[in-house]
């Protein structure tokens, strides 16, 4: 699969594409990075679409860039930079979790860029108290124990427990690999964010949002109320999935992304 690095005022973000036509951006979670779509982009999309795996700045190949937070809308604007890069037209693009928060600022903040959109295992609201503290518990806690236990705290929510344990050795070793200065600026950015919920109704491209049956990260019911807010989004939920559903179920996430893709 090639690989491309982008450079911009001194950021270096690397792009993995696959597959043939229009370009579609599909932008991973925290603290992860772009094989955890290598199941998706190995699947037949890649017949309908060029799919471009990014890895957000501190992630995969693409370095850390000396942020001590990565706010969504940075992200947002280095997909933008990526996006120009690429093409002249707006692209399909597919974010999950984090990714779908980044998303949603590329939403509010370059809405000429995109075509439509896929949000999946993600929400519109920002952090509660309770969820803000404990990223900062995860960032002390990361920053004196390491990664290993945070892999292994979040591998309980991240995929069912009758996972297959290849899978959870992947999200694992993506999780382990990732910095821990990037793993806090992460963590500072979410705990940040602003609430997207009033952005929903301003969403005028096609959108598809995708829940995992049992996902406990980001509830099904969430996912249907955001779906309900953005006019005429589809909504699916994808059984037999937690909150990694293209990695857990990438046939059905690609059959339901398939479906929803126009030619
Ligand atoms: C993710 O998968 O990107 C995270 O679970 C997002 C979050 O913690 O809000």
């Amino acid at each position: 699969m090639p690989t491309r690095h982008i450079e911009f005022d001194h950021t270096r973000l690397a792009v993995h594409l696959t597959g043939k036509g229009p370009l579609a951006l599909l932008v991973h979670g925290y603290p992860l990075d772009h094989r955890m779509w290598l199941d998706v982009m190995h699947g037949p999309l890649a017949r309908r679409r060029t799919l471009v795996a990014v890895d957000l700045r501190g992630h995969g190949s693409s370095p850390w860039c000396g942020d001590a937070t990565h706010p969504m809308h940075t992200f947002a604007d280095d997909l933008a930079a990526v996006i120009r890069t690429l093409t002249d037209a707006p692209i399909d693009v597919v974010g999950l979790s984090m990714g779908g928060y980044v998303t949603e600022a590329l939403w509010a903040q370059h809405q000429e860029l995109v075509r439509s959109l896929v949000l999946t295992n993600t929400r519109a609201a920002a952090d509660t108290p309770l969820v803000r503290d404990g990223r900062q518990v995860a960032i002390q806690d990361v920053v004196q124990n390491g990664r290993r236990k945070l892999a292994e705290s979040m591998l309980q929510k991240l995929v069912l427990p009758r996972a297959d344990p290849l899978l959870r050795a992947r999200i694992q070793s993506m999780i382990e690999g990732t910095a821990v200065e990037t793993i806090v600026a992460d963590l500072r950015g979410l705990a940040d964010r602003p609430d997207r919920t009033a952005l929903l109704p301003t969403i005028t491209v096609p959108t598809l949002v995708v829940a995992g049956e049992h996902d406990p990260i980001t509830p099904q019911a969430e996912m249907q109320a955001m779906a309900q807010a953005i006019p005429g989004a589809r909504f699916v939920v994808v059984e037999g999935s937690a909150h990694m559903t293209p990695m857990e179920q990438p046939q059905a996430f690609a059959e339901a992304v398939g479906a929803f893709w126009v030619d």
